[in-house]
């Protein structure tokens, strides 16, 4: 134990450090720093991503612990000065690569009042408008989807692939009784999931998780455009009944990874409801569409699914994390985690379990996810949704038809949303043979984005190395994406000089 004037100098110190006013001459100077920041981001005056090996950043990373003892506020610029000047900056009109947005930047504020203040759910009493909130934006998400109010449920979860796995989960424990508790019995006969063709790794890896096993994993046959083709669904799932296999669930996709493939959902919920069979629905990416006058069609049928996954954190343009979970019959939603936690769940107030987030979810602490998401929809309505989903589907198009036009482009599918994969092709690689120019592709990327130009992903089509972008950021414009024809043109060609691939 300290002795007590040991203890004095320790509390002084530790005063010092909550003292709200050195809080606000911080805000202050982080409000200034991230602004100025935002402005030269979207002005483009800096590089897309700060390209630094991970030895070198990380060793650099760990110089800052060690502190200088230089006067706190002149500290604190600097540190969040370096941790803009060595991040990524999702925010530059260059910036269309993963499926991670540009996030609305008060969102962030928004999220940041949560992290002061620690506002943490698990039970209600913990986080009472943290939970409010996230039970005012599942009424509003569900309703998007066409449920009625008050028939359904859903939840607030850290990300789409922890929600896959809950929504699996949940599909376990209804179609498997007594597994939650007796494990999955491996005799005889196994159970299946049976997943669209190009689903995301996360739901084999839940399928790991929850005990099925990703050799259970069955992936479904996809069409000429890579949507599930319901036919042989119907077909795949007759096979496997009559072989004795329990088919847990069915998981399509709105929409798809690899190149943004929107399923038939009311043709697959169809084929569900026939072998009654539990449908998920893994809208992580495509869900927003629903506020799109003009895109809601692509998720026609959704609202036949029994358990829906939606990332506010992608097409919602939410900062990272914030994903619902959302069960069309709200009876589902406490079969997905049956365990009791005594000194939780208070029986004094029985009926607060309710509104006690950790009935539902893996977490037990869990930040208050959706602070952003409540806030920015507050602000600005929902016609920002709608805006966001028009203005970058939109995009999406414009970019395919500009590959269509340029020789040396091939674009490698129609797109439907945001999400396109494509080749550069310059003449002296039409006919090389795949291998070649699949890593012709890679390599291109690599340089492309240690450049600090431009940033987009690489992807593999029928095997091959492919580009991909994602237009997830509203201030792109159309000369940004002539711009990208005309840095992969430049280093296309340095790289055909050079003796790599
Ligand atoms: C279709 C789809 N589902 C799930 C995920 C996983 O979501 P998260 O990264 O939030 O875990 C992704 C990620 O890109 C995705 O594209």
């Amino acid at each position: 134990m300290l002795n007590e004037p040991a203890l004095k100098i320790a509390q002084q110190r530790l005063r010092a450090v909550y003292d709200p006013q050195q809080f606000r001459a911080a805000a202050e100077q982080w409000g200034e720093l991230l602004a100025t920041h935002l402005e030269r981001v979207q002005q483009r005056e800096t590089r897309v991503l700060n390209w630094a090996e991970p030895v070198a950043n990380i060793a650099e990373a760990e110089r800052w612990l060690d502190g200088v003892s230089t006067e706190p506020s002149a500290r604190f610029a600097d540190i969040v000065r370096q941790m803009l000047d060595c991040g990524h900056n999702l925010h530059h009109p260059r910036y269309i690569g993963h499926q991670v947005p540009a996030p609305v930047p008060i969102a962030g504020l928004f999220d940041a009042v949560g992290s002061v203040t620690n506002q943490v759910m698990a039970i209600y009493e913990m986080g009472p408008w943290a939970t409010a909130v996230e039970r005012a934006l599942v009424n509003r998400l569900g309703e998007q989807i066409g449920w009625q109010r008050d028939s359904f449920a859903g939840l607030v979860t850290h990300g789409g692939s922890l929600g896959n796995l809950t929504g699996l989960l949940t599909a376990r424990n209804v179609a498997l009784g007594g597994s939650w508790e007796e494990g999955v019995a491996s005799d005889g006969a196994k159970p299946v999931i049976v997943v669209q063709g190009d689903a995301h790794y996360s739901l084999a890896r839940a399928a790991g998780v929850i005990g099925l096993g990703t050799k259970q994993v069955l992936r479904a046959s996809l069409d000429e455009r890579r949507k599930l083709d319901p036919q042989k669904l119907d077909e795949q799932l007759t096979d496997l009944i009559a072989r004795g296999h329990r088919v847990v669930a069915v998981a399509a996709c709105a929409c798809a990874t690899p190149i943004g493939a929107f399923d038939p959902l009311r043709d697959v919920a169809n084929v569900c409801r026939k072998h009654g069979v539990w449908m998920h629905v893994d809208a992580a990416h495509g869900g927003a569409a629903l506020f799109s006058r003009r895109y809601r069609h692509l998720l026609d049928g959704v609202d036949q699914a029994d358990s829906v996954v939606w990332d506010a954190h992608k097409m919602m343009f939410m900062p990272a994390l914030c994903a619902f979970v959302l069960y069309r019959d709200k009876q589902h939603r406490f079969e997905a985690f049956r365990q009791e936690a005594p000194y939780l769940f208070d029986p004094s107030a029985p009926g607060m379990a309710e509104y006690d987030s950790g009935m539902l979810t893996l977490e037990c602490t869990k930040r208050a996810a959706a602070y952003g998401l409540w806030g920015t929809w507050s602000l600005f309505g929902q016609q920002l949704f709608e805006d966001l989903v028009d203005v970058t589907f939109d995009l999406g198009r414009v970019f395919y038809e500009k590959l269509l036009a340029a020789e040396d482009f091939v674009p490698l599918h129609e797109p439907e949303c945001n999400i396109v994969a494509f080749r550069h092709v310059p003449t002296a690689l039409k006919s090389a043979p795949p291998e070649t120019l699949g890593a012709f592709q890679r390599e291109l990327r690599r340089r492309l984005i240690e450049s600090g130009r431009f940033y987009i992903v690489q992807t593999n089509h029928g095997g091959v190395g492919a580009l991909r972008v994602t237009i997830i950021n509203p201030l792109t414009t159309t000369d940004d994406l002539d711009e990208l024809l005309v840095a992969l043109r430049e280093l296309g060609a340095e790289l055909l000089k050079s003796d790599r691939p």
